[in-house]
C-alpha cells in the first residue's frame, strides 16, 4: 500500500509531487509528506497527518527544488501521525519514501542505535534511511549506497532515495511493490503507478523485481538484481490523463458504477466473434493450454473473491469443469493437493495484491499445470508472473470499493467458461448462447442504471440502521456477499450474506424492525425456496427489501419492498443485481456523510500481507 512519487527535472517538481500524490491517495491516505532538495541544496521537508488536501495547506508556497520525492501513506507499522509520515530522513542528508514492509527492521534497528543513529518515528522504514546514509558515507556515492544497503533488507519494497549531496540524482529500487519510470524530455519521474504521471509523460519503463535505478534529468540507467545493466523497454500508455478524472460526477465511485455498460463492451471488444470465444484473447499458447486443463483453482481476495465464486457456479455448472475458489491469504499458506492438469486461476483489479501475487508463486512451486491471470493493469507484477492473461478493460478505477472491474471480471470469467465448456460439452450451441447474452449486457446495465431513484427511495430505511442482513440463493448468494461488503465498507454498517437456505440455523435469531433483510431474486430454479425463506423474514418481523424480477411473485406490501428488475437471463442476472446493490450502498453511504471513495482503515491497493 501507499503510493511513491519522484521526479527529476528543470522546473519546479513540487507541483507534480502533489499531483501525483492526489492521483495516488486511493493508495492509502493517512498521511502525507513530501521532500526535495531546494535551489540552495538543502533538503527541505513537509509532511501532514490526514489526506493530500491537507498536506497542501500546510506546504510553503514557495518550496521549491528540481529533485523530489513524496508520499501518501496507509499506516503498516506505527500509527498515522507526523512523524510517522514519509519521506524519512537521515540527518539532513538522505531523504526516502518507500511503499512496502521490511520484515527485519527490529533487528536492524537495534543494530543502527548501538551505532547512534537517532529513530524519530516507529515505522519499519526508518531503518532504510539509515542503512543507507551509513553506505552513503562509505562510498559517497548514492547509487553505489542504495546498492550497498539493499542486501541487509528483508521484506518487500519500492523505494525513492535522494540525497543533496548529488541534487540531480534520483535512485530507485523495487522488489515486492510496484514502480514504474517516466520518461520525459529533459526529466524523469518514478511513480507507483501510470496514472500517477500521466500529467507529465505517457512514456514508461517498468522496473522488474530487483531492478534499481539511477535517474538524471538526462538519463535512466538500470541494474538487474545481479547488479548487470540493463535495458527495459518504454512503453507507451494508452490512458489520457484525463481517464482519473471525476468529470461531472461527485463521486469516483457513482463514476465507475455508470462506466460500466462501457466496460463491459471494451471487455469484450476484440474477444467474441458471431458465435464463438477467442481462445487467442487469453494470450499466446492458450488453445494448447485449454485442450489440458482438467480443473480450476481460483485464488483471489476481497471483491475479486466473490467473482470467482460466481465463477465456480458456472465453471462447474456450464462448462462441466471441477472448480474450487479460496481467498488468496489462506491458499499461500496451505498445501493443497494438486489434482492433474488443474489451471490456476488469479483473479484481481491491480495485479499487486500481495496476497495474491503470493499465491501465485505458491502455486507455481506447487507444480499447478498452468496459470492464467484475470486482471485489470496491465502489466501490473500479477499480469506478467502468469502464463495467460485476460485483461478487463474495465480502465482506472480509482474508488476503494470496487464496482466495475468486479462486473468486468465476471464477463471474463463467462469468456473463460466458453472456451473451457466448449470442449468440454458446453458444444457449439452452448457457447453461442453465452455469446449472444453478452451481447445484449452492456444494453441490460444501462436498463438497471435507470432504476437508481427507485433504489435512492430506499435510503431513509437504511441511513440509521446498524445493521443488514443480505439473501441470495445459488449465484446470487455470492451476489449478496459482494453487496454486503459494499454497504460495510462505504456505509460502515455491520452487513452480512448469507445463503437464504440458512437463515433458520442461526441468523433468524437477529431478524427483527431494526435489521434490514435484502434478497437478490430473479427469477430461476431456486425462487420458490427464496420466498419460503422470505416468508421466515416476514414472519418474525423483519422488513424485507427485494430486487426481483416483476413475474416472480414478490409483490410490495407491508414490511415487503420491492424494485422490479427487467428481465434478465439467469446467467447474467449476478451482474446485473450486482450493480443494484452497488448503487444501494452508494446512497446509504452517501446520506450518512461517509467518505466514499476512501473509506477509512482500507486502501485500493493492498500492496503488503
Ligand atoms: C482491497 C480493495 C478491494 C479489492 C481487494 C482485492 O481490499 O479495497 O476493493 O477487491 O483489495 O484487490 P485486487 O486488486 O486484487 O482485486
Amino acid at each position: 500500500m501507499c503510493g511513491i512519487v519522484g521526479a527529476v527535472a528543470q522546473r519546479n517538481v513540487v507541483p507534480i509531487l502533489m499531483e501525483g500524490l492526489r492521483r495516488l491517495e486511493y493508495r492509502g491516505y493517512d498521511s502525507a509528506g513530501v521532500a526535495i532538495i531546494d535551489r540552495n541544496h538543502c533538503l527541505a521537508r513537509t509532511r501532514s497527518v490526514g489526506k493530500v488536501r491537507d498536506l497542501e495547506a500546510r506546504l510553503d508556497a514557495q518550496m521549491d527544488g528540481v529533485t523530489g520525492i513524496a508520499h501518501t501513506r496507509w499506516a503498516t507499522h506505527g500509527r498515522p501521525a507526523t512523524e510517522n509520515a514519509h519521506p524519512h530522513v537521515c540527518r539532513k542528508t538522505v531523504a526516502l519514501v518507500h511503499n512496502g514492509i521490511i520484515e527485519n527492521h527490529e533487528a536492524l534497528r537495534k543494530e543502527q542505535l548501538k551505532l547512534g543513529y537517532e529513530f524519530t518515528s516507529e515505522t519499519d522504514t526508518e531503518v532504510v534511511v539509515h542503512e543507507i546514509y551509513r553506505r552513503l558515507e562509505e562510498t559517497g556515492d548514492l547509487l553505489a549506497a542504495v546498492r550497498a544497503a539493499l542486501p541487509a533488507l528483508r521484506g518487500a519494497y519500492a523505494l525513492g532515495v535522494i540525497t543533496n549531496h548529488e541534487p540531480n540524482r534520483l535512485v530507485a529500487a523495487r522488489r515486492g511493490s510496484p514502480l514504474v519510470i517516466g520518461i520525459g524530455i529533459g526529466e524523469h519521474f518514478i511513480a507507483s503507478d501510470v496514472a500517477a504521471l500521466l500529467p507529465v509523460t505517457q512514456r514508461f519503463v517498468f522496473l522488474e523485481e530487483g531492478d534499481i535505478a539511477d535517474i538524471t534529468r538526462d538519463a535512466v540507467t538500470i541494474y538487474n538484481a545481479q547488479g548487470e545493466r540493463v535495458e527495459r523497454p518504454v512503453k507507451q500508455s494508452e490512458l489520457s490523463s484525463d481517464a482519473v478524472a471525476r468529470g461531472e460526477y461527485r463521486h469516483y465511485m457513482l463514476k465507475e458504477i455508470y462506466e460500466q455498460p462501457r466496460a463491459i463492451a471494451d471487455t469484450l471488444e476484440n474477444r467474441i466473434g458471431l458465435h464463438h470465444v477467442y481462445d487467442e484473447a487469453f494470450g499466446h499458447g492458450a488453445p494448447a493450454i485449454f485442450e489440458s486443463v482438467e480443473a480450476v483453482q481460483i485464488v483471489a481476495c476481497g471483491t475479486s473473491y466473490h467473482a470467482g465464486l460466481i465463477g465456480k457456479y458456472w465453471l462447474e455448472g456450464l462448462a462441466g469443469i471441477p472448480c474450487s475458489v479460496e481467498v488468496a491469504s489462506e491458499f499461500r499458506y496451505r498445501k493443497p493437493q494438486v489434482a492433474r492438469h488443474t489451471l490456476f486461476v488469479t483473479l484481481s483489479q491491480s495485479g499487486e495484491t500481495a496476497d495474491t501475487l503470493a499465491a501465485l508463486a505458491h502455486a507455481q512451486e506447487l507444480g499447478f499445470a498452468h496459470t492464467l491471470s484475470i486482471c485489470n493493469v496491465p502489466e501490473s507484477s500479477l499480469v506478467r508472473g502468469s502464463q495467460l492473461t485476460l485483461m478487463t478493460q474495465a480502465g482506472p478505477e480509482i474508488g476503494v470499493a470496487s464496482t466495475k472491474a468486479f462486473t468486468t471480471q465476471l464477463v471474463a470469467l463467462l469468456l473463460l467458461v466458453a472456451v473451457l465448456g466448449r470442449r468440454r460439452g458446453l458444444g457449439s450451441d452452448g457457447e453461442a448462447r453465452i455469446v449472444g447474452l453478452l451481447r445484449t449486457l452492456p444494453g441490460l446495465v444501462e436498463q438497471v442504471l435507470a432504476l437508481d431513484a427507485d433504489v435512492q427511495a430506499w435510503v431513509p430505511f437504511f441511513a440509521n440502521k446498524q445493521h443488514a442482513l443480505f439473501l441470495g440463493r445459488g449465484t446470487q448468494y455470492p451476489v449478496a456477499m459482494e453487496g454486503a461488503l459494499k454497504l460495510k465498507e462505504i456505509s460502515y454498517i455491520h452487513a452480512e450474506a448469507y445463503p437464504a437456505g440458512e437463515l433458520k440455523h442461526g441468523p433468524l435469531a437477529l431478524v427483527d424492525a431494526d435489521m434490514p433483510v435484502v434478497a437478490v431474486a430473479p427469477n430461476n430454479e431456486l425462487l420458490e425456496k427464496l420466498q419460503s425463506n422470505l416468508q421466515e423474514v416476514r414472519a418474525r418481523g423483519g422488513e424485507l427489501f427485494v430486487f426481483a424480477d416483476a413475474d416472480n411473485g414478490i409483490r410490495e406490501e407491508t414490511q415487503t419492498h420491492v424494485i422490479v428488475v427487467p428481465p434478465t437471463n439467469d446467467l447474467l442476472a449476478p451482474i446485473i443485481y450486482t450493480v443494484l446493490l452497488q448503487l444501494l450502498a452508494y446512497h446509504v453511504a452517501v446520506s450518512k456523510g461517509a467518505d466514499i471513495d476512501q473509506p477509512r482503515n482500507l486502501a485500493k491497493s493492498v500492496t503488503v500481507e
